[in-house]
């Protein structure tokens, strides 16, 4: 276990807070769910790389009407979430299980801030699970933080490394990400490509096949 899962722990009623006033200081995460809930219509989403809820929460705020499912490879995901449970489940499952498991398909999948978490060769392959969970005019969005030289990267990277205790972190420059996006999302285009505040270096991409808007 990492420093940052030790501390948190021990945080007990704070934990909440803290960590989201951690997470404040990299990523908007209600702006990041109204910017989706604003354009893209969505009764089913699948989130993969839940982590501890967080962003499946503000989904859940956004879509007050639609099911979430959130899957992680860790334990105990969605530890955190304190929205509506009778609309969002949680599995620590990987996503290629999911699929094995040939479940109802999802009209939004996204995946935030795991590509960078991804070891290189799995980067292809839980994209490619996405589009195999994906109802056939479905759109996956991919929240990623943008390799940079700036300060903010500088503490990011710091972040993920050493506070979460992840020693696969590596940040794809955009070029990378566009490439992941390429091969693992084949016949898709992109959407949208948006900024998420407060750093340039949150990058969205909003994926879908041509032919279907919203
Ligand atoms: C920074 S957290 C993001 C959590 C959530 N998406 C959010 O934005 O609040 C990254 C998550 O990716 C998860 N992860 C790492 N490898 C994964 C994999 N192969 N499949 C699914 N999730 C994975 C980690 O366990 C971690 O919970």
């Amino acid at each position: 276990m990492g420093i940052g899962p030790t501390i948190r722990h021990k945080l007990g009623r704070f934990e909440i807070p803290a960590a989201e006033a951690y997470r404040n200081r990299f990523i908007n995460l209600d702006d990041l769910a109204t910017t989706l809930a604003s354009a893209l219509p969505a009764k089913r989403i699948l989130e993969i790389g839940c982590g501890d809820g967080s962003f499946g929460q503000r989904l859940c705020e956004a879509y007050p009407e639609a099911e979430y499912v959130g899957i992680d490879v860790a334990p105990d995901p969605g530890r955190l979430f304190r929205g509506d449970t009778s609309r969002a489940t949680f599995r620590s499952i990987p996503s290629s299980e999911l699929v094995a498991e040939r479940p109802q398909l999802f009209d939004l999948v996204c995946i935030v801030d795991v590509v960078h978490h991804l070891p290189e060769s799995l980067r292809v392959p839980v994209l490619n699970d996405a589009v195999a969970l994906s109802t056939e005019d479905g759109v996956i969005a991919v929240k990623d933080w943008e390799r940079g030289a700036g300060i903010a990267h500088a503490m990011a990277f710091a972040a993920d490394r050493y506070v979460t205790g992840d020693k696969t972190v590596r940040f794809p420059s955009r070029e990378e990400l566009r490439g992941y996006l390429a091969a693992g999302l084949p016949g898709y285009d992109i959407a949208l490509e948006a900024r998420i505040p407060p750093r340039r270096n949150n990058v969205l991409y909003v994926m879908r096949r041509p032919g279907h808007s919203a």
